[in-house]
């Protein structure tokens, strides 16, 4: 009897080692591509191999009844459709099992939704210019988008639960439509808060960064109080911790990669809504090496 009780505990142990709150979960890197001309192409992004997520930014005009208009930088120019030369770079990526969104919103550009009716067409043009809907003019091509990213920081802040519940019901029509989105750190975020809470997100990656109260700043404490406030109150599938690839990258927050991968990663893979780190940019990882020096801890 004892020595059955021993037998007991002894799995019930190496149970919760190995499933219990204990265990570290393992993650990915998500990153934005496209607002810089010299960080490479999408193909060269995605065999890095680094990657497990890719944000195409930004399509930064859009809504309040206006003729929407995607900005690549000095990747290519929508207006004279030569950005069409990435739909088989996309479908390259996607073969490599990674997942590729557009980005919508971004820091500079004109955005709102007006309405629900607003919100409703934004969702019919972007199915049918870049998930699986028919439109003459895609400015990406023939390939199919995994989803479609919420980086809202301007304009109104109303409506965008909308845009996610339409978006989200294409996937009735066949290829399932995957969410992400980029709210700052300081809950509830002003634009994407009531979007988050509809529950329909897939991946939330984050901003620990320009946002002084949560992020790293020398200490770890407000970055880990923040982070367990994202992964116990926000109904999101995984949330991930964005970052500037470096110091250049973002006014304030970036974190020395040693930092990262020995003081914070070992706290926040606790979590089982871990899904990874996000880097803003491209551009900025291929200049500082930062997603090299951390993915073996990722
Ligand atoms: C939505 O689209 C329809 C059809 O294209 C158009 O008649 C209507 O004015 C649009 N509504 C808004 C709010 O842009
Ligand atoms: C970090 O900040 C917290 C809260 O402000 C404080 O209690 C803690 O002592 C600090 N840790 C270090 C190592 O300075």
């Amino acid at each position: 009897m004892a020595q059955n009780s021993h037998t007991m505990l002894s799995l019930t142990l190496l149970f919760l080692t190995f499933f219990g709150t204990s265990h570290a979960h393992a993650g990915g890197i998500a990153i934005y591509w496209g607002q810089n001309g010299n960080e490479g192409t999408l193909s060269e992004a995605c065999a890095t191999k680094k990657y497990t997520h890719v944000n195409i930014a930004f399509l930064n005009k859009f809504g309040n009844g206006q003729t929407p208009e995607m900005n690549l930088a000095g990747h290519c120019n929508p207006s004279t459709n030569s950005c069409t030369k990435f739909s088989s770079e996309i479908k390259d990526c996607q073969s490599k099992g990674i997942k590729v969104l557009l980005s919508i919103g971004g820091g500079i550009g004109s955005y709102s939704l007006a309405s629900i009716e607003d919100a409703k067409n934004v969702s019919t043009f972007l199915y049918n210019t870049f998930l699986g809907g028919k439109s003459s003019s895609r400015p990406l091509g023939d390939a199919i988008l995994d989803g479609i990213d919420f980086d809202i920081e301007l304009g109104s802040t109303q409506n965008w639960q909308y845009l996610a519940r339409f978006l989200k019901g294409y996937s009735r029509f066949g290829k399932k439509v995957y969410l992400g989105a980029a709210p700052q750190c300081p809950i509830p975020d002003k634009f994407l808060g009531s979007a988050l809470n509809t529950g329909l997100f897939d991946f939330v990656w984050v901003q620990f960064y320009n946002n002084p109260p949560c992020q790293y700043n020398g200490n770890i404490t407000n970055l880990v109080n923040s982070w367990n406030k994202w992964t116990t109150n926000i109904p999101a599938r995984k949330i991930f911790l964005g970052l500037p690839a470096a110091t250049e990258a973002a006014g304030s927050g970036f974190i020395p990669a040693n930092v990262l991968t020995s003081e914070i990663l070992p706290i926040i893979k606790k979590s089982r809504k871990y899904g990874g780190v996000m880097l803003w940019s491209r551009f900025y990882d291929v200049q500082n090496g930062y997603s090299t020096s951390i993915i073996g801890s990722v």
